[in-house]
């Protein structure tokens, strides 16, 4: 079965062919660009450079996976949580497909399709596996259990772990996206040099927040001044910051492999691609004698061959949707189709 997933919900054009669980295709079309200036992603303009980008972007991956629109037999795409403006882009142009191809359509919720990227990469990942999501919008310690029932055990109180990153490498002025660029730079500064905190939230050992160091690290830096320009105090103060991260992710992580009962570990979302963060989880899977399955980096960042493998599996086990599915931003882990959910009051 080939299976096209196409994926717009925030500021990365992708289009991904899947047969047979082989990833044929996987195109990103970043628009780093498009918001730099801004300081974050404008919807407005992110929707616009999806409506650009899309004809291109299924050109290029139905060119790289020697495909043509009328072999394709299945249309997955992303319909939320994201930028409703652009989730919106990318359901027309996958209901315009399905209605002149003839084929079925699957709404896609993005969060299970990170979720779902682990198994694309290693389908003998076993069940139940605990999974850190840990993205530019969500973070959240998910048991994933047989038959891909979910189950959150934790979640972050205020920031994402991904706009942490984000948010200090911009106080940093470092150019180009910021997890990778503070990864680069933390590279040989001590992780001990600055002390940052590392918030526990009350009762709720699983939960995480970073709102507290994101504050911190902003307060340093001002502290600093220009003493921030020396590149020994940059790699420092990166590395103390990276580690402050990876410690609150990896100690909710060491505590739900002490407690529930799992088969093995996995990390999935943007920044998953951290390096620190993925040999420290490795170390605490294998001090808890539980497998690590780390999501592999085309895979962890946004992309549309998570959304083709969450679309068949969807398709597989409950059938396509109809072409009246709407774009639904805010769903969190719900079905776009069963619409937005509502939050209890906490
Ligand atoms: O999953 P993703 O591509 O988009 C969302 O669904 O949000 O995640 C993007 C996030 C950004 O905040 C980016 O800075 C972060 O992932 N990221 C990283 C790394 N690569 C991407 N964070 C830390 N280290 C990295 N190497
Ligand atoms: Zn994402």
């Amino acid at each position: 079965m080939l299976v096209l997933g196409i994926e717009t919900s925030c500021d990365d054009t992708s289009v991904a062919l899947l047969e047979d669980g082989a990833v044929l295709a996987n195109e990103v079309a970043s628009q780093f660009k498009v918001h730099e200036a801004y300081g974050g992603v404008v919807p407005e303009l992110a929707a616009r450079a999806h409506l650009e980008n899309l004809p291109w972007v299924l050109d290029n991956a139905l060119e790289k996976a020697g495909k043509t629109l009328s072999q394709i037999d299945l249309i997955a795409v992303t319909a939320g949580p994201g930028l409703q403006i652009a989730l919106l882009v990318g359901v027309a142009e996958a209901k315009g497909l399905a209605l002149g191809l003839g084929k079925p359509l699957v709404a896609v919720n993005h969060l299970r399709a990170h979720l779902e990227a682990p198994f694309l990469a290693h389908p003998k990942l076993p069940t139940p596996t605990l999974a850190l999501l840990v993205s530019g919008g969500h973070s959240s310690l998910v048991l994933v259990e047989v038959g891909r029932s979910i189950r959150e055990l934790g979640r972050t109180r205020d920031d994402a772990a991904g706009e942490c990153f984000d948010k200090v490498a911009r106080a940093l002025n470092l150019p180009g996206a910021g997890g990778p660029a503070i990864q680069n730079l933390a590279e040989g500064g001590d992780p001990k040099a600055f002390a940052l905190p590392r918030p526990r939230v009350k009762g709720s050992p699983y939960d995480f927040s970073f709102s507290g160091l994101k504050t911190k690290c902003l307060r340093t830096l001002e502290d600093l001044g220009e003493r921030i320009e020396d590149p020994k105090t940059r790699q420092d103060f990166a590395a103390s910051f990276q580690a402050a991260v990876v410690e609150s992710l990896s100690k909710r992580v060491l505590e739900a492999l002490k407690h529930e009962d799992v088969e093995a570990l996995t990390v999935t979302g943007g920044v998953a691609a951290n390096g620190p963060l993925q040999a420290r989880l490795e170390e605490i899977a294998t001090s808890q004698g539980i497998p690590f399955f780390p999501t592999p980096r085309s895979l962890c960042t946004d992309n549309a061959a998570m959304i083709a493998a969450e679309g068949l599996r969807l398709f597989q086990a409950e059938g396509p949707d109809a072409l009246e599915v709407q774009a639904s931003a805010g769903i969190g882990f719900r079905h776009p189709r069963q619409g937005r959910a509502l939050r209890a009051k906490p």
